[in-house]
């Protein structure tokens, strides 16, 4: 199976303009570009071989009074299919706990979109309570569920002397990530990908890795000639 290179835009770029200037140079297969809300329509048409994925989602759903909030089939109906949740931005800067992660996590698999769930070093409780919930009450053997393993110190926004975990390290983690969720007794079909200054220069030491079956790239995805040569990697394996 191909490796998925994950493109966290974050807060960037400013205008819809760029957005749909990058989303051209970032058409890849095996890309999945996570735009903010704002540009995901633009993005989306915009797109012809890269997925379209969004940066977060409310765990109520389809509509209701929830101000500010964007529901999981709000961004089904424009065409997303994947999801992150839980990013260390979010549960940093605005107090995102495990249960509300938690939340979100089922509302992204009940709605048949991907979840692409991050996770710091942290790993064993934020694993534990977002996932109880989940297999107690779906266990769905059919959903694809991505993890995506991201120590706080090695997200490249974090400090300017912030380095990748090794890809040694990243496999012990993912491992002990995937035994954590047997004894948990999990049915779904999980894959992991590493996060965490990922470039063009280091993207195929974590690509080549069986373990490993994607990458979550944030600064640099968004340059484009960065891009292109970590989505050809990823075509490679
Ligand atoms: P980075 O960000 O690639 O800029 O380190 C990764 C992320 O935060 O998802």
């Amino acid at each position: 199976m191909p490796k998925l290179i994950i493109a966290n835009w974050k807060m960037n770029p400013a205008t819809e303009g760029e957005a749909v200037e990058l989303a051209r140079q970032s058409d890849w297969e095996n890309v999945v570009v996570c735009p903010p809300f704002l540009f995901l329509r633009a993005v989306g048409t915009t797109l012809k071989k890269a997925s379209l994925g969004a940066q977060d989602l409310f765990w109520k759903n389809p509509t209701g009074a929830f101000t500010g909030e964007v529901s999981a089939a709000e961004l089904r109906d424009l065409g997303v299919k994947y999801v992150i949740i839980g990013h260390s931005e979010r549960r940093l800067n605005l107090g995102e706990t495990d249960e509300m992660i938690a939340k979100k996590l089922a509302v992204t698999v009940k709605e048949g979109l991907v979840p692409v769930l991050c996770v710091s070093e942290e790993w064993p409780e934020q694993i534990k309570v977002d996932f109880s919930q989940l297999i107690v009450a779906i266990n769905p053997e059919r959903f694809r569920i991505l993890i995506a393993y991201e120590p706080l110190w090695a997200i490249s926004a974090s400090s300017e002397e912030a380095v990748p975990d090794t890809p040694e390290h990243a496999v012990e983690v993912i491992s002990g990530i995937r035994n954590l969720l047997t004894a948990m007794n999990y049915k779904f079909n999980v894959k992991f990908l590493y996060g965490g200054s990922v470039n063009w220069k280091n993207a195929d030491r974590y690509l080549e890795l069986k373990e490993v079956d994607g990458v979550l790239v944030g600064a640099a995805s968004l340059i484009p000639d960065d891009i292109q040569k970590i989505a050809n990697y990823a075509g490679e394996y």
